[in-house]
């Protein structure tokens, strides 16, 4: 592992991408390869249908969403409960079947494009299709963690998020070296519900410095916020560190995402 400082680490100007760019995948692939993160504000104008569609399908849904694990990971395989709200857990047959301008966003041949372009083929693309619904009020939705399975994610805001409303935030330059980090967790555990996802609240100052090359405070100091209005769209490795930030009194957060996995994935 190397284990020297990160020291390029942008702000958030160098991780936007124009919409219109005539250079668009690979302007995304270049960012997401040397930063982990790409943000792309109003990639569509209009997600008034999806996000109508998005309400439905919460609305249909039946019995109750299944709770969080004890170490407060997200296991449900269709309708759980978040730290601040519920989300629900789709393929991309369903959302094809049930909420078609939610599936025509994820059939854009430009995230086919940009999948290909950073994980390479074959690729499983958008095996699932994930809407999160974040309703309660919370400091943060979920402190800066790596996925325990490294993916390639599109997130897209179907509502305006400023920073009130739980913005999607990175850490950029991270994924590298919390690959190894991610990769060393699965082989001393070998067990999803125990590998350290939340690296600031679960590792040690001193075992954070030894893996970073800096201490808690100067990393996080780093963070991106990717405020934007809805139809924007966030492209990122999983390995980056990220969290969906504050969400204050009286506001919400409506997001569709989807999970990209190299390879072929059942
Ligand atoms: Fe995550």
């Amino acid at each position: 592992m190397d284990i020297s400082p990160i020291t390029d680490i942008p702000g958030r100007d160098r991780l936007l991408v124009d919409a219109a760019s005539p250079s668009f995948t690979e302007d995304v692939v270049e960012r997401v390869r040397a930063y982990g993160v790409a943000f792309v504000p109003g990639w569509l104008t209009d997600v008034k249908s999806a996000a109508d569609e998005f309400d439905t399908a919460f609305r249909v849904e039946q019995g109750e969403p299944e709770g969080l694990t004890d170490t407060g990971k997200n296991l449900s395989r269709r309708y759980g409960r978040t730290v601040t709200g519920e989300q629900l857990k789709l393929t991309m047959p369903e959302v094809g079947e049930r909420h078609k301008d939610i599936a025509e966003i994820f059939r854009s041949p430009a995230l086919a494009d940009i999948a290909n372009g950073y994980l390479g083929t074959p690729n499983t693309l958008n095996r699932w299709v994930i809407l999160t619904h974040d309703y309660r009020a919370a400091d943060e939705i979920l402190d800066f963690h790596f996925d325990d399975i490294g993916t390639l994610k599109f997130l897209v805001y179907l509502d305006d998020v400023d920073e009130n409303n739980g913005p999607f935030e990175a850490i950029p330059g991270t994924h590298l070296r919390t690959r190894d980090i991610r990769i060393q967790e699965w082989l001393r555990l070998d067990d999803y519900n125990k590998i350290r996802f939340k690296v600031f609240s679960s590792f040690s100052e001193e075992l954070f410095y030894v893996l970073y090359g800096q201490f808690k405070m100067f990393l996080r100091a780093k963070r991106v916020q990717f405020t934007g209005p809805a139809g924007s769209l966030a492209v990122f490795d999983t390995d980056t560190l990220h969290r969906a930030g504050y969400l204050a009194q009286g506001r919400l957060r409506r997001v569709a995402r989807s999970s990209t996995y190299r390879g072929f994935y059942p």
